[in-house]
């Protein structure tokens, strides 16, 4: 256990402005990792954005690196910020890649997906050599699914059968919507956000969601992250995977 994650869980939690500056923190810190003629993928979602932005200054100045990004969103940010981009398919090892979460707990376990991103970005995070999570002092949770659902994707044929055999697992499913129509991911699929309460077991919830037909991934980052950024009002700190007691 962390000697310090449980303190940071008592911190008051910061107002949008704060949140704001405490992502920033951590996407600093992250892109200091970078090194010229590395291969970075990109991860999704706000906190990433500041990363991103960071990393097209750097190749403005003179980086060369090359970014594998994990959404459509990312990849045109990207591509308006000159960062040069490869497929996945045509180079298949990632040196770092910089992620956000929507909760970490104290093994450096995730709930990723609040953007819809899930699948690429785990696909992207298994690639990798390296795995940054950069989050806000708001992120760190003292169990999985307390705070946020678990997204999972699925095929839009058959989903509301599939969503029927993740309840049976013991979650209330919520076909994810946008004003009123269902969200798409970049893989064309749906999003099924499930409620499980605190996750108590989640290498074992990881396996059982995604052996059900019609589930492509689901948002639990098991073993994943090497590494957690976190941004909080008294200063960064860095969670390591090597530093976990268990
Ligand atoms: C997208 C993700 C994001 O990384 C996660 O939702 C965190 O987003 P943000 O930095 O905006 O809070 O998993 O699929």
């Amino acid at each position: 256990m962390y000697k310090f994650l449980y303190s940071l869980l008592y911190y008051p939690v910061g107002g949008p402005v704060e949140q704001e500056e405490m992502k920033k923190q951590a996407a600093e810190k992250a892109v200091q990792y970078i090194e010229d003629g590395m291969v970075i993928g990109l991860g999704t979602g706000s906190t990433v954005e500041f990363a991103v932005k960071k990393i097209g200054e750097m190749v403005k100045g003179g980086l060369k690196i090359t970014g594998i990004p994990t959404s459509l969103k990312t990849k045109r940010l990207a591509t308006e910020l000159k960062i040069p981009l490869i497929d996945l398919d045509d180079h298949t090892t990632i040196d770092i890649t910089i992620d956000g979460a929507d909760e970490v707990d104290s093994n450096l376990n995730l709930i990723k997906g609040g953007g819809g991103a899930l699948t690429r970005e785990k696909i992207i995070a298994f690639h990798s050599k390296k795995v940054i999570i950069i989050v806000d002092e708001t992120k760190i949770v003292k169990g999985l699914g307390c705070d946020s659902f678990l997204p999972v994707e699925v095929t839009k044929f058959g989903w509301s059968a599939t969503k029927k055999a993740l309840e049976g697992l013991g979650c209330t499913g919520e076909l994810r919507k946008i004003m009123d129509e269902a969200f798409i991911t970049d893989n064309q699929n749906y999003i099924i956000d499930c409620d499980f309460g605190k996750i108590t077991d989640a290498e074992a919830l990881e396996k059982e969601i995604n052996n059900i037909p019609g589930v492509l991934e689901n948002g639990l980052f098991i073993g994943l992250a090497d590494e957690v950024i976190v941004g909080s009002k008294q200063g960064m700190m860095t969670l390591e995977r090597q530093d976990i007691v268990q």
